[in-house]
């Protein structure tokens, strides 16, 4: 039997709207054979990040990261594919684009933990959450 086809809530953030990287990361879900299933130019307000990034709201970091994410469009996906979950967060690379592997989005493309190009969920529960939230229609 197989398993139904995952699918993965990706958020192309601000900074790389701003700095043109939109068609080259978008090629890259491309090229590894992942279907885009919904794509949209969208703005998170201050709501939406405060549910989008829950676990992290205490945090320290959290109001640089909320002042970011908030401070221009980004484009949220719906990617599905086999394991698309894994697969994705193996190709964003590590949290911090200083650290991340060559190869990896961030580790190609970015130098920062904060401005690091991408979110992906990171797991069959946050991607139910993340998808619920951003287009709960799908
Ligand atoms: P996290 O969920 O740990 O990383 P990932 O995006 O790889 O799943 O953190 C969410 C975002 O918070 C991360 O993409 C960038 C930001 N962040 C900071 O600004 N500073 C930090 O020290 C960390 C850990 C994350």
């Amino acid at each position: 039997m197989t398993s139904p086809i995952e699918r993965s809530l990706v958020l192309v953030k601000p900074d790389a709207v701003r700095r043109g990287l939109l068609g080259e990361i978008i090629s890259r879900f491309e090229q590894k054979g992942l279907a885009i299933e919904a794509m949209e130019l969208r703005s998170m307000d201050a709501s939406l990040a405060d549910q989008h990034y829950a676990d992290h709201v205490e945090k320290a970091f959290y109001p640089p990261l909320k002042e970011f994410m908030t401070s221009g469009p980004l484009v949220a996906l719906v990617l599905g594919g086999d394991q698309v979950i894994e697969v994705v967060r193996a190709m964003i690379g590590a949290t911090d684009g200083r650290k991340a592997a060559a190869g990896t989005i961030r580790g190609d493309l970015s130098l920062s933990n904060r401005e690091n190009l991408v979110h992906a969920s990171d797991s069959p529960e946050s991607a139910a959450r993340e998808l619920a939230l951003w287009f709960p229609k799908l």
